[in-house]
């Protein structure tokens, strides 16, 4: 058995501990109880209960719509199913950027009615306040840098980010802002490989990317889009580990027919 499989239970601290031996993070999206309890106990280390519910389950261009009460919903559905991972969940657009006591609300919403056990948010020195009330109420902070979603209408591109030396410089050193103040941990989504490997390498606590190339310490990916449940989002980062739409559509398909020709239910499923 690995060590990986003897942990009963994966904590902020054992993600740190991972990053000191060298051992990678894996982290997937979750949004509902079902899910959760597959990727769950498929071994994964952090379930993250992303704001990309917004797009991937209820078809929002953005991730901006989505609130915290509906943050709520989709956490506290993870949570029954999780025994083994951390659950991360995303502080939703609107809940945090006003001021910090208001960012300290949600957070304790968060925690209080889901069960999570640490709460992400986007960007660096200019929510610092934020996150210190927040970190010193207890509750562990994951950052999110790089390609922040939450701020798409400011960027207006989904593109590589930080490729440009006052970009990249600013993302380092807020992500030792992000470290000094306390987060367990960092996201850095669609930024140039070299410099993902940068911030891993000056940075104590575990950077976990997307779209980061292979420097970091661990990698994210929405589940939908690496099941093939989505189909209409390809970026260059996304491996597809299963086509699962199409699976589904031939499943859909086969039941329509049964369904239509009299062939279900058959003998052996009725009463
Ligand atoms: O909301 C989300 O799914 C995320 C990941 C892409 C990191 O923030």
């Amino acid at each position: 058995m690995s060590t990986q499989n003897k942990i009963s239970r994966i904590t902020t601290r054992v993600l740190l501990e991972m990053k000191q031996r060298g051992t990678k993070i894996a982290m997937l999206t979750a949004y509902d109880y079902s899910l959760a309890k597959i990727v769950d106990q498929a071994g994964i280390d952090i379930i993250l209960v992303g704001d990309s519910a917004a797009t991937v389950m209820a078809g929002y261009e953005t991730t901006l719509p989505i609130n915290l009460n509906e943050m709520i919903y989709h956490a506290s559905s993870v949570v029954r199913a999780v025994k083994r991972s951390l659950v991360v969940v995303d502080l939703p657009f609107g809940s945090y950027q006003g001021n910090s006591k208001e960012a300290l609300a949600s957070a304790v919403r968060i925690m209080k009615e889901t069960g999570a056990h640490a709460i992400k948010m986007e960007g660096g020195k200019e929510i610092s306040e934020s996150i210190s009330r927040i970190l010193t109420a207890g509750i562990p902070v994951m950052g999110h840098l790089g390609l922040t979603p939450q701020s798409i209408f400011k960027f207006g591109t989904y593109v590589v980010r930080a490729r440009e030396k006052e970009e990249a410089d600013k993302l380092i050193e807020d992500a030792k802002i992000l470290q000094d103040l306390g987060c367990f941990a960092i996201v850095v989504e669609k930024i140039p490989s070299t410099l993902g490997r940068q911030v891993s390498g000056e940075l104590k606590i575990p950077v976990i990317g997307i779209g980061a190339g292979d420097g970091v310490d661990g990698q994210v990916l929405v589940t939908h889009d690496m099941m093939g449940i989505t189909q209409d989002f390809s970026p260059r980062f996304l491996r597809r580990y299963l086509h699962l739409s199409e699976e589904m559509d031939h499943a859909v398909k086969a039941y329509i027919a049964d369904v239509k020709s009299g062939d279900f239910p058959n003998a052996k499923e009725q009463y």
